[in-house]
């Protein structure tokens, strides 16, 4: 199983995103999580596909789509378009999760589903054979620079489950508080994709805590 960081952009310097990007090439950061947020399904509001669109003209590192949105189905088309790699939904957003899996299967892209810390581990069970990844958040979604909540117990169980139902290869993420010190605890459970903003953006060396997030587990 390979490991990977996934650097939320939420906590980049926006004003500057092209060196930030940049930056990230140059550190080995192995993807890209764009957090887009509606002010419906989270009490936030980011940005959507016109700045995804000019990311994806910017780089080719792969495109890590969060969709933190009410009605993901209506939008599927627009994000593959704009260049998205993955497509993240949420199984608590008002879209029917099947129909929003088939729409994802109609693109290139990799399909993600994902559970709030309330939101127990069964809710994806369902879905295990049709998607690539499952994003365990690790705080209630909306802002960055919160608290990690320690999901293990959760990870554990979808990783078992998974592991039962031939999906060895099945991607779990965790995104909301992951630095060098909560990677680990998650990274023991069965994740293997860790979504970092702040502790990444404000790293005084940024591919030295990207290594530590990931554990080294890749050889470089
Ligand atoms: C929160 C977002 C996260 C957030 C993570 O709703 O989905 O991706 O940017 O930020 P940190 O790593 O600062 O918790
Ligand atoms: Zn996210």
């Amino acid at each position: 199983m390979n490991y990977y960081v996934s650097a939320s952009i939420l906590s980049a310097d926006m004003l500057r995103l092209g060196s930030e990007i940049a930056k990230l090439e140059a550190n080995n950061i192995d993807w890209i999580h764009f957090d887009v947020m509606d002010g419906v399904f989270v009490p936030n509001i980011s940005y959507g596909i016109p700045i995804l669109n000019q990311i994806r003209k910017k780089t080719d590192m792969y495109l890590d789509v969060h969709l933190m949105i009410i009605d993901p189905l209506k939008y599927i088309k627009r994000f593959d378009e704009a260049g998205a790699d993955m497509i993240t939904f949420h199984v608590e957003s008002a879209s029917d999760t099947m129909e929003t899996i088939k729409a994802i299967q109609q693109t290139e892209c990799q399909i993600g589903i994902s559970i709030k810390p309330n939101t127990p581990a069964e809710a994806v069970f369902p879905y295990i054979e049709l998607v690539d990844m499952v994003l365990v958040m690790t705080v209630e979604p909306g802002f960055g620079g919160q608290k990690f909540m320690d999901m293990s117990g959760k990870i554990r169980e979808i990783r078992e489950y998974a592991d039962k139902n031939g999906r060895k290869d099945l991607m779990i993420q965790v995104d909301g508080g992951i630095d060098d010190k909560t990677a680990p605890i998650v990274r023991s459970a069965g994740a293997n994709v860790f979504v970092s903003g702040s502790y990444l953006f404000k790293a005084e060396d940024m591919k030295e805590s990207a290594r530590l997030i990931r554990g080294d587990a890749n050889a470089e």
